[in-house]
């Protein structure tokens, strides 16, 4: 979560800090902060509050130092206020830290700190950080140039946790340190100026040059220079990585939300994930992987672990990898995944399914797959992401870059991507050829159809009006519908913060259905031929009872019965959450709307979540 920003060049660092703060706003909102280096120390302001609101503190037009760091946070150890935003300095106020993490061991090493003469002034864990590297300074006798690296280091030596970190020191006016273990921190190099951020989006239009760092490594920047280090501070040699989005791609594009252009942009994105992998006259390629019938039918089972939305797409991959690959698959959510000592050893595939590439649970997930003996592949959006640094193999949904918490596009290209790797094995199995030659023809007409189903907007937009000042909306499905109730549902707690559940439609009748009242809303997805009946049947149960219904369908269905149908495209009923989520997707964002929330940051969430 949170967001760093960091610059060192020539130009007026505040004002370059703050908009690559407004761009990266998306990971945390709560409060915010720069420190820069001035001609008589560092500078420190920061405040409660969104992004923006830094520029009405005072001094702000003041500040002409052109070294700086920035923070934008997501509060994990204290409540959003001025003491808690970050920069943090230490009690000499010779250090400015910016933090993204959790420091796990902070309360030890804040009793250390203390017995020896340190003072607290904010409730987090990250104000360890800048006073254990003045306490190391302090210590060490040497007074040569790497002085402020060496006390980096030893501090980072001593934590536990989370970390990207940006440092900069009072005695080191040119200068400034970078680290980080399991959170993002990217760094861009220009011409005379050198860019620090936590994703790349944030400053692609300053270069499309970029390091990255493995944990526990240090980069000490300059204008012109920038060192690497290992943790043994052994110098280390990088080329940097060159990054091809466009960097309008992260602009709004005239859209009202970040969220809005990302549902609208989900035919492009499944263009690009489909991209030269797939076509009908050939077998699928994944130039990344290596997998061989031996290997494929050696396989006990396949794990596939992910978080939020991730996993939903994950529900959609276990479907089809069943189905056509006949190969034993599970979804799990990665928080519960690692302390369940799951039967992982080398003859399960372990496959993570990251849009940012960064959600620690995640990463952990991955670790102890690794561990466990098992092979691991990312399935993620974010080139270089950490996930992609520690699976065996990484394959990448191209959607471009994406700036909503919600996620969308995301979404639905990895479920396109999953359902292109599962052909993928079935063709390496040489089995079920007819469907998968039927899925292939289907996966290429998607992206037409999509646009199709974003021509319904009109009417899913008339529907949410009705609605948007419920308390309680309930999504039902069976089957693969039923993955896509839980997405829909998801989508509309995090941005219109009404209550909902989503649930089997068959199980309703075992329990929740104690909840359906007078004027409920029910929101039904139906795109099983063979499940139309019983679905039918479940909504009469809710029609019965009083529910306002919404039914998402792509049969031929009497649709008398209900409040509103939407008709969407048929099509392969693996793909059908591509299709059928669209609606959701904009019901949730024109309730949103309605209530006049902010439906790109959504209270409490952020759009990368780097902490366990
Ligand atoms: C999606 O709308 C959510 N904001 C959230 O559930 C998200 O999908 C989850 O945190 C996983 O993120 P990731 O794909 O970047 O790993
Ligand atoms: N743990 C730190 C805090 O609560 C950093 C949180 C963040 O990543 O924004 O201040």
């Amino acid at each position: 979560m949170c967001g760093i920003v960091g610059y060192i060049g020539t130009k007026k660092a505040s004002p370059i800090l703050i908009n690559g703060l407004i761009r990266l706003e998306y990971r945390g909102y709560d409060s915010a902060g720069i420190s820069t280096i001035e001609k008589d120390g560092l500078s420190m302001m920061k405040d409660k509050g969104r992004v923006k609101n830094l520029y009405q503190l005072e001094g702000m037009d003041n500040l002409n130092g052109t070294i700086g760091i920035a923070h934008t946070r997501w509060a994990t150890h204290g409540k959003p206020s001025k003491e808690n935003s970050h920069p943090h300095m230490d009690n000499s106020k010779t250090f400015s830290v910016v933090h993204n993490g959790i420091i796990e061991n902070y309360n030890e090493l804040k009793n250390f700190l203390a017995d020896n003469g340190y003072t607290f002034y904010s409730q987090t864990d990250t104000e360890v950080i800048p006073n254990l590297v003045h306490y190391y300074y302090n210590k060490d006798e040497k007074n040569d140039s790497l002085k402020f690296l060496r006390a980096v280091k030893n501090a980072c030596c001593d934590l536990k946790g989370s970390f990207a970190i940006e440092i900069i020191c009072k005695d080191y006016p040119d200068h400034m340190i970078v680290t980080r273990k399991d959170s993002p921190l990217v760094i861009g190099k220009g011409e005379q100026e050198n860019y620090i951020s936590s994703d790349i989006p944030a400053i692609l239009s300053f270069t499309r040059n970029f390091y990255l760092l493995n944990d526990y490594e240090l980069a000490i920047l300059s204008r012109d220079t920038i060192e690497f280090y290992d943790k043994h501070l052994t110098i280390l040699k990088k080329e940097p990585k060159n990054i091809e989005w466009d960097a309008t791609s992260a602009e709004k594009d005239g859209y009202e939300d970040f969220m809005l252009k990302e549902i609208y942009e989900q035919p492009t994105a499944i263009r690009e994930t489909i991209g030269a992998k797939l076509n009908e006259a050939t077998k699928c390629e994944f130039s990344e992987l290596n997998f061989t019938k031996e290997y494929l039918s050696s396989l006990n089972n396949i794990y596939i672990v992910a978080c939020g939305t991730a996993m939903h797409a994950g529900l959609a991959g276990k479907n089809v990898l069943e189905k056509l690959c006949k190969i034993n698959t599970q979804v799990d959510v990665a928080s519960e995944f690692r302390y369940r000592d799951p039967l992982v050893d080398e003859k399960t595939l372990c496959i993570f399914i990251s849009q940012s590439g960064e959600t620690a649970d995640t990463i952990a997930a991955l670790k102890l797959c690794k561990q466990k003996g098992a092979k691991t592949l990312a399935l993620t959006n974010v080139i270089g992401s950490s996930i992609t640094r520690e699976a065996d193999f990484s394959i990448y949904t191209h959607a471009g870059p994406e700036i909503a918490v919600a996620s969308t596009k995301a979404y639905t290209s990895q479920v396109i991507l999953i359902t292109i790797l599962a052909i993928y094995f079935a063709e390496i199995l040489e089995i079920a050829h007819e469907q998968v030659d039927l899925l292939k023809r289907d996966i290429l007409e998607l992206p037409r159809k999509l646009e199709e189903t974003l021509a319904l907007s009109e009417s899913i937009q008339s529907f949410s009006k009705k609605v948007y000042q419920e308390k309680d909306i309930f999504f039902l499905g069976r089957g693969i519908d039923e993955t896509v109730a839980k997405e829909g549902s998801l989508k509309l707690k995090e941005i219109s913060y009404i209550h909902s559940e989503s649930y089997p439609a068959g199980e309703l009748k075992h329990g929740p259905i104690a909840l359906i009242e007078n004027d409920i809303t029910v929101v039904s997805i139906i795109t099983d031929k063979n499940l139309v009946e019983k679905m039918v049947s479940n909504i009469q149960e809710v029609i019965t009872r009083g529910a306002k219904t919404l039914v998402i369908t792509n049969q031929d269905i009497d649709e008398t019965m209900f409040d509103m149908t939407i008709k969407i495209p048929k099509t392969n009923s693996f793909i059908s959450p591509i299709l059928s989520i669209v609606p959701l997707q904009l019901f949730s964002y024109y309730i949103s709307k309605g209530k006049g929330l902010d439906v790109d940051k959504p209270r409490n969430l952020a759009k990368s979540v780097t902490v366990e």
